[in-house]
């Protein structure tokens, strides 16, 4: 036989967890040890992209140019000119790890015609 109180107290400790589990859920990844980005697409998409995209023309074109991560660790860190200093705790260096992998990733600008299809694998081993 149940006693009303402790149903009642239970049904708060469960309605007290689902709020928590939601609030974790809407709450961006700022815990210890989480990615703040998704990855450097991500954070390019959601930060820099908004005046480094070639089509927005704000800042430099970024792609495609190899950038050392160390130089985007300065320029993001102190700024430059127009371009506002992001700290750390937003964009961290991981972050600009990917990034820096992300934008190599891309074409550089202008594009260049396109080089005649490699060979998918390199002959030579026997
Ligand atoms: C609010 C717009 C804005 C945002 C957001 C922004 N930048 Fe910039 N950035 C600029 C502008 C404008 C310049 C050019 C400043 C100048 O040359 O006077 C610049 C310059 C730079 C430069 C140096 C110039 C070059 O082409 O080598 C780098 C590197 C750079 N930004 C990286 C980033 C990265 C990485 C992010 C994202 C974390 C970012 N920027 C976010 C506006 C922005």
């Amino acid at each position: 036989m149940k006693r009303p109180r402790d149903s009642m107290s239970l049904k708060k400790i469960m309605v007290t967890g689902a709020n928590l589990s939601l609030a974790m859920l809407v709450m961006p990844a700022q815990a210890e040890g989480q990615p703040q980005w998704r990855s450097g697409a991500d954070l390019y998409n959601n930060v820099c992209g908004y005046c480094h995209k070639p089509e927005v023309g704000v800042g430099t074109v970024l792609q495609g140019r190899e950038l050392p991560v160390e130089y985007l660790k300065i320029m993001v860190r102190n700024g430059f000119n127009a371009m506002p200093a992001f700290p750390a705790s937003y964009v961290d260096d991981a972050a600009l790890g990917e990034l820096s992998k992300y934008l190599a990733s891309l074409p550089p600008l202008p594009p260049r015609p396109t080089p005649p299809p490699a060979k998918a694998q390199p002959g030579g081993s026997p």
